[in-house]
């Protein structure tokens, strides 16, 4: 079978074994996917060992996503580069190669429930990691305005002032601030920051919605039921999602790297989801 893994520090709940599992079920292949638990020291070797057996793919998640962008530099794509870090690492050529499939399996799976992103305000909370990954996906899908914005405000701006240096083409649909920035109703709410994971609601002003609006957590819940998502469908939030779909989609686009087979993520979402309550 064809070699893959996931490689992280903590690694144990990881659901990415499962998800390729069930991915290369329906693709028809043959595929062997497993959890590493690499030490913090031994990251770089860890891939290096794992390519030169005859590796195919790696997943890297949590705290070496930065790590794999450094190591994959020389072979990064447009997404990688955007995102500042790398979860999907491959060989082609006798090369390293990194892509982010973060930001796009999350607009991937808000397509799924049934939104078209062209035109739509859309406003982004946090300007960490998470969502310095999907602002390239994001401008790439046609929005009128992206908005983001952070408790730290002058990371939000930075974060923007970074993204147009590279995109000046979006210039009139980027903007950043703080939170009292928010001014007017909003089509999407993505929740990019770690709030959630600390049972934290966000300082939101009310009135935030638009009519046919989704709110959109990046974090999951067995119930599809975050803090924010709360504090959303309060406010009037017509559509509220978690990011388990994300999850799926990125790996999804991460099997179409390695495998160049396109499957269908939805069976396999409604499957995780079964799993998870
Ligand atoms: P990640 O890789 O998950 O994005 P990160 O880079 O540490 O993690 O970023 C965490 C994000 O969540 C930041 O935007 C952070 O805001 P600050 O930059 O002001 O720290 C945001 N965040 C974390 N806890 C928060 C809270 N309780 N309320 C609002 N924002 C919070």
């Amino acid at each position: 079978p064809l070699n893959f893994a996931v490689m992280g520090n903590p690694i144990q709940h990881s659901y990415s074994p499962l998800l390729h599992s069930l991915f290369a079920k329906q693709a028809g292949l043959a595929i062997n996917y497993e959890k590493m638990l690499v030490p913090l020291d031994g990251f770089e070797a860890a891939v290096q060992t794992f390519f030169s057996q005859g590796g195919k793919g790696l997943n890297i998640t949590i705290p070496f996503k930065l790590r794999a962008y450094e190591q994959a530099k020389a072979n990064l794509s447009r997404r990688a580069q955007s995102a500042g870090s790398v979860n999907t690492l491959w060989m082609e050529d006798g090369q390293l190669h990194g892509c982010n499939t973060d930001g796009i399996g999350m607009v991937n799976d808000i397509r799924r429930q049934g939104i078209a992103l062209e035109d739509k305000k859309i406003l982004l909370l946090g300007a960490g990691g998470a969502a310095r990954g999907v602002v390239l996906p994001l401008l790439e899908t046609g929005c009128r305005q992206l908005l983001i914005v952070n408790r730290t405000a002058s990371k939000a701006t930075a974060l923007a002032t970074q993204c147009l240096a590279e995109l000046p083409q979006y210039t009139s649909v980027l903007s950043a601030g703080g939170f009292e920035h928010i001014q007017g109703q909003w089509d999407i709410v993505i929740n990019a920051t770690s709030s959630s994971l600390q049972q934290h609601a966000l300082p939101l002003p009310a009135g935030l919605f638009a009519h046919n609006s989704l709110a959109y957590d990046m974090v999951y819940t067995p119930e599809n039921d975050t803090p924010f998502l709360q504090q959303a469908r309060q406010d009037g939030a017509t559509m509220a999602s978690d990011g388990l779909g994300m999850l799926v989609y990125q790996g999804s686009e991460s099997f179409f790297i390695w495998n160049h087979v396109r499957i269908n993520p939805v069976p396999v979402l409604e499957t995780l989801r079964q799993q998870l309550l």
